[in-house]
């Protein structure tokens, strides 16, 4: 039969129709809101999802400006840019793409941005409100757009063995606090690179969210029958029977034959992170215009 698609493009349509009304209620107020995108260097799959992110803009009517830094650039310039833009009334939300080129320092760079600016919700004061069950604040994309997507599609989670496979603090972190927090009422384990036995973590879980990076690291035969699958990896694989690249998740793909829901690679949680910093950035310029 196959497991039921847990679609991102049809729910992240939904967020943004959601979105249009509250956009046209600022514009009318005379404040559009306005994001500004920080990419350092020349990492192509950055460049990729920063263009989606302008697109996203695009198509809801936000203004979006991007600042292109070079791979050299210092870390002094990072910075001095994100304290422009903090101090920009003009801006909303500010996003720093990740990764930055080896060994600028990310966190000091997040710790700079406004944390009501931080369209991300990586800044300390938002992820230690996350961390207080305060869920009303600027969330983790990514994490923020599984929750709604679970949501979407009604699934109860209470009580669910949850298993996240990675402890970014982009996502596996975040999201292992969404799935524990209040009102969702998951029994999360977080899997990570130490973790041993791997295999018997999946095979017990009800819901598995992959956030690892590495190609069908999850094999089907590890999916209990029935639990729900969230596969956040996006990976580029050779493939010889194409003569190029597939793009694959972290979890096998034949998962979709046990599992009761799955998400497509891609097609499920990419849109769903860029609906969530669309929904963040206007939530930004609304607090900012009340406060
Ligand atoms: N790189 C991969 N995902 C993300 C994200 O959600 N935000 C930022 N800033 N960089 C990323």
């Amino acid at each position: 039969m196959g497991a039921n698609r847990l679609d991102g493009k049809v729910c992240a349509a939904k967020v943004e129709s959601s979105l249009s009304s509250r956009i046209r209620d600022l514009a009318e107020r005379g404040s559009s809101p306005h994001l500004a995108v920080v990419i350092v260097g020349d990492d192509p799959a950055s460049h990729v999802y920063v263009r989606s992110k302008e697109r996203a803009c695009e198509r809801l009517g936000i203004r979006s400006t991007r600042i292109d830094l070079p791979a050299a650039a210092s870390f002094d310039k990072v910075l001095a840019t994100v304290e422009s833009l903090n101090q920009d009334p003009d801006v909303d939300g500010i996003l720093v793409q990740s990764p930055l080129p080896r060994g600028m320092d990310e966190l000091a760079i997040t710790d700079h941005i406004l944390p009501e600016k931080d369209v991300d919700g990586f800044h300390p004061v938002n992820l230690g409100r996350l961390v207080q069950g305060r869920l009303d604040g600027l969330l983790p994309c990514t994490p923020a757009g599984v929750m709604y997507l679970l949501k979407f599609a009604e699934l109860d989670l209470t009580g669910l063995k949850a298993v996240v496979l990675g402890r970014s603090r982009i996502v596996g972190m975040p999201m292992a606090l969404l799935l524990a927090a209040k009102g969702a009422d998951a029994t999360v384990t977080v899997v990570h690179s130490r973790t041993t036995d791997i295999e018997s973590h999946c095979r017990g879980a009800d819901l598995i969210v992959a956030a690892v990076g590495r190609p069908e690291m999850v094999k089907a035969a590890w999916v209990k029958t029935g639990a729900i699958i969230v596969d956040v990896g996006i990976n580029r694989v050779e493939d010889s029977s194409v003569k190029g690249y597939r793009l694959c998740g972290d979890v096998e793909e034949d998962a979709n034959s046990v599992a009761s829901y799955m998400t497509p690679v891609p097609g499920g949680v990419g849109p769903m992170t860029i609906a969530m910093l669309m929904s963040n950035t206007v939530r930004a310029a609304e607090m900012r215009k009340t406060s």
